[in-house]
């Protein structure tokens, strides 16, 4: 396994649409392994393709306590959204940095496991939103683009900053 690095916004490449995985073969699980490595070791509770630059429709997610329930979705759909709640939201992507957005309370979600086998699960609360988040990656969008334009633009003078003071 390998620690991927992770794009940061407003890095061009975030804004690039993956593309779907027409086949799920051992470059794909050596891909999530590593993306797997890289989410924990961030640490983070989800990771898309997207942030370390593999445009590819894959996501790993863990929002357990412990770390310990890894969740891979691979070419991932939203079906049914229900209901609204608005959370406190972050990114690897966009250190340092938190702010709230509006999700769907509910969602179910159709996806393939790492043998190309396809899942529907429904999902609500954290790990609904962590699914929005990350799809959202996938079609090229930060959870800053749901922001208003002044914070966006104050972000992204942080951000720069930062990569300033960080190279
Ligand atoms: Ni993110």
């Amino acid at each position: 396994m390998a620690l991927l690095p992770i794009l940061r916004f407003p890095d061009p490449r975030l804004k690039k649409v993956a593309a779907l995985v027409t086949k799920v073969d051992d470059s794909t699980r050596k891909l999530v392994a590593d993306m797997a490595e890289t989410m924990y070791e961030a640490p983070g509770i989800g990771l898309a393709a997207t942030q370390v630059d593999v445009h590819k429709r894959i996501v790993v997610i863990d929002v357990s306590e412990d770390k310990s329930e890894l969740r891979v979705f691979i070419n991932p759909t939203l079906g049914r959204c229900e209901g609204s709640q608005i959370g406190e939201e972050g990114c690897l992507s966009v250190p340092g940095i938190y702010d709230k957005v509006e999700r769907a309370e509910r969602v179910s979600v159709t996806y393939l496991d790492l043998d190309g086998k396809q899942h529907m699960l429904e999902a609500e609360g954290l790990l609904a939103v962590c699914i929005q988040h990350e799809i959202d990656h996938l079609n090229g969008t930060v959870f800053v683009d749901h922001l208003s334009l002044l914070k966006q633009t104050r972000i992204k003078n942080k951000m720069a900053k930062q990569a300033r003071v960080t190279a």
